[in-house]
């Protein structure tokens, strides 16, 4: 299987300026490396400065290439405003903006503050519009075109899932904004696309999400058809594709990567995969008599 390596000839992605919120850990930091690798400078964003200057170091020393950091809180107009100019000042150009930035914990509803909720939907809906508006304002009144906002959301943005309500609700926000903002501003020249990634181990994630013993009771091999986890390359690819110059009449969509998984929930009669092939012969026979 080739899903472990890069997807896009080596260029792919040359010249290009791509700011990823987000970018010091997990998803974020795996694109940002395949970007490098195609081409692209970056600046990477989040909350703890040593985070991100670990990881520019890093990725600059297995890569190549340029990574500049900043720290910023999303949640912030201000610092997303001063990450922007610091942006600028330093490659006079951005071309793509990936809101990728998350908060996410899994706990009943019931047992939420209202300041739980908000730390949540805070960093995913407002912190995506915040960096959507900032970016989007410059480009159009600098009539700049050929632009990208890439935003990374979920599967249960669509479905709903308990357990992460403040999540889900963010998250269906963003979707919203993202075929929004794909026929609003696509006449300004800026295109807008989401992956809705299902389970991809990183340890941001997984320590919110699958604390403990709980990854026990996630049996990866009932719950994907495709019977494993997401492979960080792999959506790396997509995401490559979707900013690159190769997509661009691909607009307002929402590009699910998981296995199958929300499908297997979703399905009315997915439950007969447990039938054996045997009792097939008999259910064979049991619904041709109902003729
Ligand atoms: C209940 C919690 C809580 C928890 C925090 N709070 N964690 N309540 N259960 N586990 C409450 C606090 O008590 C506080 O309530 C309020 O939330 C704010 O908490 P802070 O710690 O002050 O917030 P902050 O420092 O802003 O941190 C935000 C965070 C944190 C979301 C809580 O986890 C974070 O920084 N996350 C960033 C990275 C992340 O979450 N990555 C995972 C993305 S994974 P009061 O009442 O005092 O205000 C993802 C994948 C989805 O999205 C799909 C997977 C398949
Ligand atoms: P992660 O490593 O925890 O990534 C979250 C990043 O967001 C961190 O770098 C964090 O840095 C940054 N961040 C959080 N709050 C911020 C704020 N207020 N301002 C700026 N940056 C902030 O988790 P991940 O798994 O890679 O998740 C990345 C994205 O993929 C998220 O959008 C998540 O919802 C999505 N996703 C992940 C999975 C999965 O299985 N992993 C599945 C579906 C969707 P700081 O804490 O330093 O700020």
């Amino acid at each position: 299987m080739t899903y472990t390596k890069g997807m896009l000839r080596d260029d792919a992605l040359a010249g290009k300026v791509i700011v990823i919120t987000g970018g010091g850990t997990g998803l974020g930091r795996a694109m940002g490396e395949y970007f490098l690798e195609l081409g692209a400078k970056l600046a990477i964003c989040g909350r703890r400065e040593e985070v991100l200057a670990k990881a520019a170091e890093e990725m600059m020393a297995a890569k190549g290439g340029e990574v500049f950091y900043k720290t910023c809180d999303v949640r912030k107009y201000d610092e997303v405003e001063a990450f922007r100019d610091a942006v600028l000042e330093k490659y006079s150009q951005v071309d793509v903006l990936l809101n990728n930035a998350a908060g996410n914990f899994i706990s009943p509803t019931e047992r939420l503050s209202p300041g739980a909720f908000d730390a949540v939907i805070d960093i995913v809906l407002k912190g995506t519009k915040n960096c959507t508006l900032a970016f989007g304002k410059d480009w159009i009144s600098k009539e700049q075109k050929d632009k990208v906002v890439l935003s990374i959301t979920t599967t249960y943005a669509n479905t709903g899932s308990a357990f992460v309500v403040p999540s889900a609700m963010a998250k269906a926000g963003v979707s919203a904004m993202t075929r929004s903002l794909a026929v609003e501003w696509a006449r300004y020249g800026i295109r807008f696309n989401a992956i809705a990634p299902g389970p991809f181990p990183t340890e941001g994630a997984w320590s919110r999400l699958m604390p403990g013993d709980i990854p026990d009771m996630l049996k990866v091999e009932n719950q994907i058809p495709l019977k494993r986890a997401g492979n960080l390359q792999e959506l790396a690819n997509l995401a490559a594709y979707l900013v690159s110059d190769f997509a661009p009449y691909m607009n307002g969509e929402i590009v699910t990567i998981d296995g199958g998984e929300w499908l297997l929930g979703a399905g009315e009669l997915n439950f007969l995969q447990a039938v054996p092939d045997e009792m097939w012969d008999w259910i064979g026979e049991a619904t041709r008599k109902g003729k």
